[in-house]
């Protein structure tokens, strides 16, 4: 039997990287779609090349294609949020996307699937007590509405007659590089603290387990509509900053790091780190997903050796 393929937009990153591995080894032919071909290649995949602001695609990727999964983005939370980076944070993903519909669409194909990614910044960079499910609305901020956007661009898909998967994504934890690494950075310097008062939670997930989730998402006919990819645990940042602590066989002494410091260093982008609601992982789990890492203690055990 022919193999399925998958296109991947992003497939280099830091999610599409671990991603890509798991379809290969599955048994898909993984294409990856890339601003630039002169990035270190994999043998195992297929590259092409784009340029969304020129409206162009290597048309080659998208023939015969059977899953698109659209995790192309300018990184959120490298650099300061000028008027500029809030810009291209948005275009990226929303003008990459119309993109790709636009060119499936002259071509006259339809796949089987479009999963995209997405976050929970959906619901805000906010300290409440509610936990959010796929039914509240998107809060009115900067993250908030870029999530929207980006979703509205996604389902636009599933309008075009293409069922669509969201993953609303928690932050994710990998060995290399995201979220965890510059939460440990500290630890090289023998010192943790928690952020702002501590008491915003982190919605997670193991990124096994989010790869996992995009397979699941391929594999499920029924698994269409838009997910909360977190795990069911609810941590806030000071838990979370003492479980690591206790990994990296330290105490906790410092006082938390003040929020005013945080704004001088990254300015708004401090947002997103000194707030967080709890995230419901409920309807995924009812959609069938198991998780492997289901509490922070065994992911943490897997990620830091
Ligand atoms: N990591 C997380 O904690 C997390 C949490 C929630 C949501 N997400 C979302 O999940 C998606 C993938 O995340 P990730 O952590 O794998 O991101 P990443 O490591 O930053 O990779 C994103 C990829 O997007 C491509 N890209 C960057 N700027 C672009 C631009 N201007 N136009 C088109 N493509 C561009 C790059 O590929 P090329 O250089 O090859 O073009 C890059 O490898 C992102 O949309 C991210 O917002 C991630």
């Amino acid at each position: 039997m022919d193999k399925k393929i998958v296109l991947i937009t992003g497939g280099t990153g830091l999610i599409g990287t671990q991603l890509s591995k798991l379809l290969f080894d599955k048994g898909y032919q993984v294409r990856i779609l890339s601003r630039s071909k002169n990035k270190e290649q994999n043998n195992n995949y297929h590259y092409y090349a784009w340029n969304v602001p020129k409206k162009e695609i290597d048309i080659a990727a998208l023939k015969n294609v059977h899953y698109v999964i659209h995790l192309a983005g300018v990184g959120i939370a490298e650099n300061r949020w000028t008027a500029t980076r809030k810009k291209q944070i948005v275009g990226s993903r929303v003008d990459s996307a119309l993109l790709l519909l636009e060119k499936l669409q002259q071509i006259n194909h339809r796949p089987l699937k479009f999963i995209a990614a997405s976050g929970i910044g959906f619901y805000g960079a906010v300290t409440t007590n509610t936990i959010f499910t796929e039914k509240d609305p998107a809060h009115d901020d900067f993250l908030g509405n870029t999530c929207k956007t980006w979703e509205q661009s996604s389902l636009k898909f599933e309008k075009a007659g293409i069922p669509t998967s969201i993953l609303r994504t928690g932050i994710v934890l990998s060995k290399k590089g995201g979220a965890l690494e510059k939460l440990c950075q500290t630890f090289k310097f023998k010192f943790a603290a928690a952020l702002g008062n501590g008491q915003q939670y982190m919605p997670w997930i193991h990124i096994n387990d989010l790869c996992q989730l995009y397979l699941h998402a391929i594999e499920n006919t029924a698994f269409i509509g838009i997910y909360n990819a977190v795990t069911s645990e609810h941590v806030t940042n000071y838990e979370f900053t003492k479980a690591l602590v206790r990994k990296h066989n330290r105490t906790l002494q410092l006082p938390n790091v003040p929020s005013f410091i945080l704004k001088l260093i990254v300015g708004s982008m401090s947002e997103m780190v000194l707030n967080g609601s709890r995230v419901s992982a409920d309807k995924l789990e009812r959609g069938g997903f198991k998780f492997q890492y289901d509490t922070l203690e065994k992911a943490l055990e897997e990620l830091i050796v």
